[in-house]
């Protein structure tokens, strides 16, 4: 593997001129930007200086958005909507389910704050919101759902990869419960998707929400989310706008016909620039190969491992490979300090809750690795 690994990073490296300068290992927060992002929205501000308002291309822009996110995850391109967030995805699932048959919402306690607020926010709609808790190992075991999820669940809100401590969830395991109890299944895929392969049929979720800007190497201003096809047309979105309308070209303002596809789950004008940016960065994560990409991180991250043992640092992360993502999370006295004294020394990660968030991706070999081991030896005495 470690060959393998060292040719992946070769091969890919020069695409980010970031390394030139700093140790980058913070794609949970964002993917470093390559010549191909950059060389798009170039490309866009040709565009629109060259040819003036070529709205027609830029809707078929949104199309090969579309297509190339549908073929990333293993879905057709009419069950996926070209968002501006995640958030903005579900949000219009949200709006478009009714908590009268069924009223409870399961979450857990991995969710990303957006996932949390939006399902709160329906609440003034009948919702009942229920939260499943981790294990004191990092782990939400299969039996936190088994007591949460009952025939009055509604809908289950999964994360694929935990933004605070890295962990990944056994999906088709809590899918398979939800759906014998006859609850749908959504599932926040934003820390996992271009980190590693993700197939909805593999899954097999109902819904799934998922954003372009850490490891699809895209810009912030583009999201996905994902309705699975036979459930589409019995979503019917009150959160809306035209280019959720089955016809957009039509410019009727005089009812509500949603698309019979999951555009019906967009808004308004699409985020064209976002979107160049999210085919290149798609285009090149495929490129340069995800399930690559999966094997090159794991075996950097049994390096990062080894070398926070020997450093006695406390690993939050789960520590089967199965169980974790890209993302490792080492607790810290004082994470924000520690973030700064590595930003310092030219390693740029991330912090969130007491832990020091280290993220490698394709990009990243052992000596980024190495680098790091050796700032948190020299700055030990913030390792809790
Ligand atoms: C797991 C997860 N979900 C959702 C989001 C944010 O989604 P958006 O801002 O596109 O709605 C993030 C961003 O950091 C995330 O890490």
């Amino acid at each position: 593997m470690a060959v393998e690994a060292a040719s992946l990073a070769t091969r890919c490296r020069q695409r980010f001129p970031i390394f030139e300068r700093q140790v980058y290992i913070n794609s949970c927060s964002q993917g470093a930007l390559s010549d191909a992002v950059r060389a798009a929205y170039e490309q866009y501000l040709e565009d629109w200086d060259d040819r003036g308002a070529p709205w027609e291309y830029w809707v078929e822009r949104q199309e090969a958005a579309r297509t190339a996110f549908a073929g990333l995850v293993n879905a057709s391109a009419d069950e996926i909507a070209v968002t501006t967030s995640l958030s903005a995805g579900v949000s219009a699932l949200a709006s478009g389910l009714r908590f009268t048959q069924r009223s409870k919402v399961v979450l857990t306690d991995w969710e990303f704050p957006t996932i949390g607020q939006i399902w709160h926010a329906q609440e003034a709609r009948g919702a009942r919101v229920t939260h499943v808790k981790a294990a004191a190992d990092g782990t939400i075991p299969l039996e936190h759902f088994e007591s949460a999820i009952d025939d009055d669940t509604l809908i289950v809100a999964l994360t694929h990869v935990c933004y605070r401590n890295g962990a990944m969830l056994d999906v088709p395991a809590v899918v398979e419960l939800a759906h014998e109890r006859g609850a749908l299944v959504l599932l926040d895929a934003f820390q996992a998707i271009g980190s590693l392969p993700v197939d909805v049929a593999e899954l097999g979720v109902d819904f799934l929400g998922a954003g372009v800007l850490k490891y699809l190497l895209g810009s912030a201003g583009l999201g996905f989310f994902y309705c699975r096809r036979d459930l589409v047309e019995r979503v019917r979105p009150t959160q809306t706008g035209w280019f959720a309308d089955e016809n957009i070209f039509a410019m009727d303002h005089t009812d509500y016909s949603p698309a019979h596809t999951a555009a019906r789950f967009q808004s308004g004008t699409p985020p064209v620039p976002a979107i160049y940016a999210g085919i290149a960065g798609i285009e090149l994560m495929q490129q340069i190969g995800v399930a690559e990409t999966r094997d090159h991180v794991l075996g950097l991250n049994a390096h990062l491992l080894d070398g926070l043992d020997e450093l006695e640092a406390k690993v939050v992360t789960p520590r089967a490979p199965e169980r974790r993502g890209a993302l490792i999370c080492v607790k810290s006295t004082d994470a924000m300090a520690l973030v700064s004294k590595l930003g310092e020394e030219g390693i740029v990660t991330s912090d969130r809750d007491d832990s020091l968030r280290i993220s490698a991706h394709c990009y990243n070999t052992v000596e980024d690795v190495d680098a790091v081991l050796a700032a948190l030896q020299r700055h030990r005495k913030l390792l809790a």
